[in-house]
């Protein structure tokens, strides 16, 4: 095991914040995992495990150990009538797997396509995007506890799967280290374009029969049209989670705000577009100094060179105050602040 000092994480961050890790360390298969919870169960680190650093905003050095996971490995571990069972290393990149997966007609994660990051972080916040979620296409996983050491299996009911939320999220916040994921992937699709926007999609790329290729090519153009490019702009997708409120507050908001964005859930309430709230607030392409709120989505918060990381907290927080004095709604952050501070 190797271990390294005051290591950049500018390049290793989607926002670009420019920040140092005291110390550095990767692992890349079992036997340096298993090496690494040793030394830690001997050494006390404070520990971050960092995939493709696409969901994190950095606002502050790093006081301890960053563990760069790049576990690779993609492979068919059972099938049945109805499902193969692919396990990747949490190092595998997300979008790459997806591709993998539609050219060999693994259906299921189709709708997922082009999202950053690393399979181990995907069932962190149970990733999603047009109508898919991580949990209807997870079976399992593997994490090894990093202070004593033990492997530990869980099934998609361990992981308490709920909107970006996961029990990794929670009650074992960076407590273990995921090894692999395992997906259930259907052998006869089951096509998923009930979002409005990918049918509207496939329609202007001419496409008659849908299958998932064609699925993943639309949500891409999606994507691509929406969504800045981190390789270009800095950002970690949407910063903040759409909340959730009473239809009868929705009823209520909706009197004074027609055109509000809404949409029912099955426990009654209102899931309501935060973009639109933040929008509406007068934010979307508020900039200042290299920190801004992106011109084409008012939820996703940006760092168009040299902000920091603390620059774009504070923007973050000053849309927090604006969205509760405006419309009563209490905005969540879905990015990981780090260090958590907070
Ligand atoms: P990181 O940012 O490296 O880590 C995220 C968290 O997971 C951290 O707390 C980290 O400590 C932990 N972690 C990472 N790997 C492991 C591991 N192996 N074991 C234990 N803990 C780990 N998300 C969506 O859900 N839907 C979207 O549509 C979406 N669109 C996005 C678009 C853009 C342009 C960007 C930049 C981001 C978007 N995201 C989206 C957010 C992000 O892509 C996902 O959250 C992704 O899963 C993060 O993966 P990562 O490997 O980069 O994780
Ligand atoms: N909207 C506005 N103004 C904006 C942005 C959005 O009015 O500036 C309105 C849109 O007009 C639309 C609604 O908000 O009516 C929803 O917008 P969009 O379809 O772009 O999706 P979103 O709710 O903003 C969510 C996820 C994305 C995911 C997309 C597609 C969250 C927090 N975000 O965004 O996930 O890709 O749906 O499914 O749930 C992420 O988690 O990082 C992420 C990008």
């Amino acid at each position: 095991m190797h271990i390294q000092k005051n290591i950049s994480l500018k390049k290793l961050n989607t926002f670009g914040m420019n920040v140092s890790a005291r110390y550095f360390t990767e692992v890349d298969s079992l036997e340096s995992v298993s090496e690494l919870t040793s030394f830690l169960a001997r050494n006390k680190y404070s520990t971050l495990i960092l995939g493709g650093g696409s969901n994190i905003l950095f606002t502050a050095d790093i006081d301890g150990l960053v563990i760069k996971n790049d576990i690779k490995g993609i492979e068919k571990v059972d099938e049945d009538d109805d499902y193969y069972y692919i396990k990747a290393g949490a190092g595998e990149n997300w979008h790459q797997f997806v591709m993998y997966c539609v050219a060999n007609q693994y259906a299921g994660v189709e709708n997922l396509a082009l999202i950053p990051g690393n399979v181990g972080a995907s069932p962190m916040q149970n990733i999603g995007a047009y109508g898919v979620e991580i949990k209807d296409v997870f079976h399992s996983l593997e994490a090894y506890h990093l202070s004593d050491a033990v492997k530990v299996g869980f099934s998609n009911s361990d992981c308490a799967f709920g909107y970006r939320e996961s029990v990794f999220k929670n009650k074992y916040k960076d407590q273990f280290i995921i090894t692999s994921v395992t997906y259930k992937l259907k052998k006869k699709p089951d096509l998923n374009v009930s979002y409005g926007s990918i049918q509207q999609e496939l329609t202007a790329m001419g496409i008659k029969d849908v299958s998932p290729e064609a699925i993943a090519n639309a949500v891409i153009r999606i994507r691509r049209s929406k969504l800045p490019d981190p390789a270009v702009i800095g950002n970690a997708g949407s910063f903040f989670k759409n909340p959730e409120v009473s239809s009868a507050y929705f009823i209520q908001l909706k009197s004074q705000f027609p055109e509000l964005v809404g949409y029912n859930l099955e426990n009654g309430n209102v899931k309501v577009a935060a973009g639109w709230l933040i929008e509406k607030c007068g934010w979307k392409g508020y900039r200042k100094g290299d920190a801004g709120c992106h011109e084409k989505q008012a939820l996703v918060l940006v760092n168009y060179g040299d902000a920091r990381g603390e620059d774009v907290y504070t923007l973050s927080e000053n849309i927090l105050i604006s969205v509760k004095e405006k419309f009563g709604i209490d905005l969540v952050r879905e990015v990981n602040i780090v260090p958590g501070i907070r």
